[in-house]
């Protein structure tokens, strides 16, 4: 084959593929913003080990109406100005990467209300084109939903073990960023179950629906490092 430049949406899709590997690469970089907005509550959805839906919702700082196509656009950050600040970061990202590399292989839609703004906006984007903007009457924070994760890049589906281990890859990091960050509240809902909830009161303290573990096969949630005095 003669050498050629990529089009950019497949130079997208490839370079997204190093940030997004599965839905819980996904998942991990959604939350890691939340606590870079400085979030109380983190709530994470999923469906269908995430492939089908993922959704990450937070009451962090939000982003503003007229920042919010481009916190979309690749290489675009608000925590790195120059490569000395590096040195001196204190957020979990600044390389720009993620909303961009998700928006290039799912459908996606970004909604944020800045905290000092009295509305929201809504934006939606399909392989990484906007194709869908409004206003949006929301709380203060920001909600990113994934739907259909890969739909255009085949090729990182099949490498995708089975839907079990995927969702146990999620529930594993949610509870791993829960324990690591106790003072925030976190949620989880897989298909629609409550999978895990925190109190965000400073302590290891995990409440575990009982009923998804009961009405569940899987055991996975007995393999949480978490003290059993640390429940509730
Ligand atoms: N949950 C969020 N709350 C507030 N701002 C966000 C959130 N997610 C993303 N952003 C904004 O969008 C920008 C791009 O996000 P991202 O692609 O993850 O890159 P990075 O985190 O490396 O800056 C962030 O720098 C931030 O300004
Ligand atoms: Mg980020």
């Amino acid at each position: 084959m003669p050498i050629q430049v990529l089009p950019d949406t497949v130079a997208s899709q490839i370079a997204a593929g190093e940030v997004i590997e599965r839905p819980a690469s996904a998942v991990k970089e959604l939350i890691e913003n939340a606590l870079d907005a400085k979030a109380q509550h983190i709530r994470v959805e999923i469906q269908g080990a995430g492939l089908e839906q993922l959704t990450v919702s937070d009451d962090g700082d939000g982003i503003m109406a007229e920042e919010m196509s481009l916190a979309l656009v690749r290489h675009a950050t608000s925590k790195l100005r120059q490569i000395e600040d590096l040195d001196r970061l204190q957020t979990l990202g600044f390389r720009g990467e993620a909303l961009a590399s998700l928006a290039a292989v799912s459908h996606l839609t970004l909604t944020s209300r800045h905290h000092q703004a009295s509305q929201g906006r809504q934006i939606s984007v399909r392989g990484g084109k906007i194709v869908h903007e409004q206003a949006a009457g929301i709380p203060p924070g920001t909600q990113v939903a994934v739907h259909q994760l890969f739909y255009n890049v085949p090729a990182r589906r099949k490498f995708l073990k089975s839907e079990t281990t995927e969702r146990r890859h999620v529930v594993n990091l949610v509870s791993h960023y829960a324990m690591a960050y106790p003072a925030v509240r976190f949620s989880l809902a897989v298909d629609g179950r409550e999978a895990l909830r925190t109190t965000g009161s400073g302590n290891c303290m995990m409440s575990w629906w009982m009923y998804w573990a009961s009405n569940s096969s899987e055991r996975w949630w007995l393999s949480i490092p978490c003290r059993i005095n640390d429940l509730i």
